[in-house]
């Protein structure tokens, strides 16, 4: 980083009590970052109204970084983890989506789809999903991925699908942003009712991008088709097999895949061999073409 400090920078002395390291304004010096590292610091604290000032340095990085073409650099590894983190935090901690969240969201996309461009293996290996805090910060993220990866293996895809499943990936379940945390945040076995509520959150996305008449309408159908079934069991609408959209089925699959996957409180994990077993056993669920070019995506994956 160059130029002046965006906002004002603390430290934290115990549970309370912050002390404030550089001032807004002060000149970006990373010879003092190094000290502080050296001293143990860890962590930087910034005021929550600044997250915005934040999130667009970071975004700024990224930018940069977009523009060189070997952008498999440790620093770019965090810029994007950070991009992809802090916006997916404000959705679902701070419940802020707008239209600043959709453009920035299609920027890690972008940052997304030129690595599974350039290196179909270093994508997954790029994303440091461990790092993630929350489990739907995981999760998301994960499912972008995972959707990209399959996206990119399948025939006929072009770069516009790849930017519809790469967002819609990242904002599939937006919707649950909305739901109660009691139900959102557990893992526990839901009641009857509360999962009446949680399916609602493919139609609760449509509302949240009402009032933003940039999204792309490509990415909310994809997302609201999410959790339709090839053989016409899913939600909300039973579309069946070619009726659903191929973004949506692809997501789908890329979802199954990351929930199985993905640490979430004390449950227990899926390998990727017994996740692919789970999803071949829910019979007629995913459209079993592209089902099979992840089964192979997959194996190549162990083999390299
Ligand atoms: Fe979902
Ligand atoms: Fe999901």
């Amino acid at each position: 980083m160059k130029g002046e400090m965006p906002f004002d920078v603390f430290v934290r002395l115990s549970e309370n009590k912050y002390t404030k390291i550089f001032k807004v304004g002060d000149l970006i010096d990373r010879k003092r970052f190094e000290i502080y590292s050296e001293k143990g610091v860890k962590e930087l604290y910034i005021h929550r109204r600044n997250r915005r000032d934040y999130i667009a340095a970071t975004e700024r990085l990224v930018q940069r970084l977009l523009k060189q073409t070997n952008i498999s650099t440790a620093e770019a590894r965090r810029a994007i983890e950070e991009l992809s983190e802090q916006t997916l935090f404000e959705i679902y901690e701070d419940h802020v989506f707008d239209e600043e969240s959709v453009r920035r969201t299609q920027t890690t996309i972008k940052t997304y789809v030129n690595l599974v461009n350039s290196d179909v293996k270093s994508l997954a290996n790029f994303i440091n999903l461990a790092r993630q805090e929350t489990y739907l910060c995981r999760h998301s993220i994960a499912t972008s991925v995972f959707a990209l990866l399959l996206a990119r293996a399948a025939a006929n895809v072009n770069e516009k699908t790849l930017a519809i499943v790469g967002l819609g990936g990242m904002l599939h379940d937006m919707g649950m942003s909305r739901l109660p945390a009691s139900i959102t945040d557990s893992d526990r076995q839901m009641t009857p009712e509360e999962w009446t509520l949680i399916k609602t959150h493919c139609k609760i996305a449509t509302q949240m991008v009402s009032g933003i008449p940039t999204f792309p309408t490509d990415v909310l159908t994809a997302i609201e088709q999410h959790h339709e079934n090839w053989n016409g069991r899913g939600y909300p609408n039973g579309l069946r097999g070619e009726a659903i959209f191929y973004p949506a089925r692809i997501i789908a699959i890329a979802d199954a895949f990351s929930a199985l996957t993905t640490r979430r409180g004390g449950r227990a994990l899926y390998s990727a061999e017994d996740a692919i077993s789970v999803m071949v056993t829910e019979e007629g669920k995913y459209d079993p073409q592209l089902l099979r070019v992840f089964m192979k995506l997959l194996e190549k994956k162990k083999a390299a």
